[in-house]
């Protein structure tokens, strides 16, 4: 088996996809405003082997369960929240292999200032930046941004327009040889090797040139994370690593496969897009150990704050259903796939609001596995067997002691495995072998000679 990818999923926030944990004993609330601590826990996941600490980010309230963001609000449910990209040049300067992946929206953030941002973090980080490419579900959040919840196939269409018009300023404004720092000539950057970009689209007039002058990967590595077959088709195009959260491998196959089918069709090889999908561990010395503390966990869950979260992603009050009646698969514009995870990708079992609480308030929508660190290493083995992913999204339901128990329990047996990459350089040569995007990716063709 070849390498995994290992990248741990985090927000900055009091709990993120774990509700109601923040009350048990051995749980940090606050921590996730605390730099020093963001700093030791870089750390310590480069030193457990992963590749990237991914961040995901939204900007506004879950407030569809029963009509309010109360529920949310009480439960600290991805509320208050940080920025989470202005933490990075601080983990940067703390590790030298780690890569850093942030989530920036398209439907809000000006594509011009979204390129410096990130053209600035790839300086910053020597290459380590990745952005997660959203187009968002949460109305709350435009609501104050303004511009309005486009319909959900016409963010995608937008998007597409957005990555035209990043790609042209990272590849197609200032050339590589532009940079002369020529004292004789008086030449800082010659004016010649730097030009304008004018796009004029349906969505964005964006004349340039650019004013950042692009990092070593140039193009930030570029994750995604849609999988209604809208988002599929956009990340067969723009996406190196795709994510996926799904609750077995047999319901995750058939999105790693569209995926795959999709790519073909946009003449790029398999190699060129990741597939990561999400599990939460709770690793320990034994399993019984391990099991012990998760069932510490489950006496703290809370409920109605998993249903409120399910519910600003789908835009379903689930309020108003019933616990025994079934999650049908209806015609939503939010989070397609995570309704899609327990409906029409788990097409033999019947979901009721009930299952649905219960399985959300530990990781979301993927799986907890739980024991010691050879029990957790073969059954990530299994996930990428049976599903084909490439890599995990590894998830907590306490950060600080589920990531230090993977890297104390887990980590070794992974090693001893093989099956850990630990590469040096740019994040997109230690997953892809190169600085720069293929010449079969769309950026590359803004590319100038
Ligand atoms: C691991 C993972 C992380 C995600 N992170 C974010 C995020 O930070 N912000 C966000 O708005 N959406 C996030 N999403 C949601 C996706 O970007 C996307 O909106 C969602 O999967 C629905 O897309 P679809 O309707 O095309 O399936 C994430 C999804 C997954 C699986």
């Amino acid at each position: 088996m070849q390498g995994m990818i290992l990248s741990a999923l985090d927000m900055l926030v009091p709990t993120h996809q774990t509700s109601g944990l923040w009350r048990h004993p051995a749980a940090a609330p606050e921590q996730y405003r605390d730099l020093d601590f963001w700093v030791a826990h870089a750390k310590l996941l480069e030193e457990a082997g992963f590749d990237t600490v991914f961040f995901a980010d939204v900007a506004g309230v879950y407030d569809v369960y029963e009509g309010s963001g109360r529920t949310a609000i009480r439960a600290g449910m991805q509320y208050p929240l940080l920025d989470p990209l202005l933490l990075i040049s601080a983990l940067a300067r703390a590790t030298t292999r780690l890569g850093f992946g942030v989530t920036a929206n398209v439907s809000w953030e000006s594509p011009f200032l979204l390129a410096r941002k990130f053209a600035t973090l790839d300086h910053l980080t020597g290459g380590r930046i990745a952005w997660n490419i959203v187009t968002g579900y949460q109305e709350s959040a435009l609501r104050n941004i303004g511009g309005g919840l486009l319909p959900h196939d016409q963010r995608y269409d937008r998007a597409d327009e957005y990555m035209d018009v990043v790609y042209g300023l990272w590849e197609g404004s200032i050339a590589p040889d532009a940079l002369r720092i020529d004292a004789a000539t008086n030449t800082y950057l010659d004016p010649d090797r730097v030009r304008p970009i004018n796009h004029r689209g349906q969505w964005f007039d964006v004349p340039g040139p650019a004013v950042t002058l692009p990092g070593p990967q140039r193009v930030p590595f570029l994750f995604q994370a849609g999988s209604s077959p809208r988002g599929i088709a956009f990340a067969a195009k723009h996406a190196e690593a795709l994510f996926f959260a799904g609750t077995t491998p047999d319901n995750v196959r058939p999105l790693v496969d569209a995926a795959r089918g999709r790519l073909a069709e946009e003449d790029r090889a398999p190699s060129e897009m990741r597939t990561i999908t999400s599990v939460t561990v709770i690793a320990a010395e034994t399993d019984a150990a391990a099991r012990q503390r998760y069932e510490s966990y489950l006496r703290y869950v809370d409920e109605d704050a998993a249903l409120a979260l399910f519910a600003g992603w789908t835009g379903l009050d689930l309020s108003t259903y019933g616990p025994d009646d079934v999650l049908e698969e209806v015609h939503i514009e939010g989070n397609r796939s995570a309704l899609q995870s327990f409906t029409a990708m788990d097409p033999d079992r019947a979901w009721t609001i009930r299952d649905l609480a219960a399985h959300m308030t530990i990781g979301g929508r993927g799986p907890v596995v739980v024991g010691s660190g050879e029990t957790v290493a073969d059954e990530l083995e299994r996930w990428m067997m049976e599903s084909g992913v490439d890599g995990f999204n590894i998830d907590h339901a306490l950060r600080g002691p589920d990531l230090t128990a993977f890297a104390e329990h887990v980590t070794p047996v992974l090693r001893r495995r093989g099956l850990l990459q630990e590469g040096t350089g740019t994040l997109r040569s230690q997953l892809t072998g190169a600085d720069l995007l293929p010449d079969t990716h769309p950026a590359a063709s803004f590319r100038r000679g």
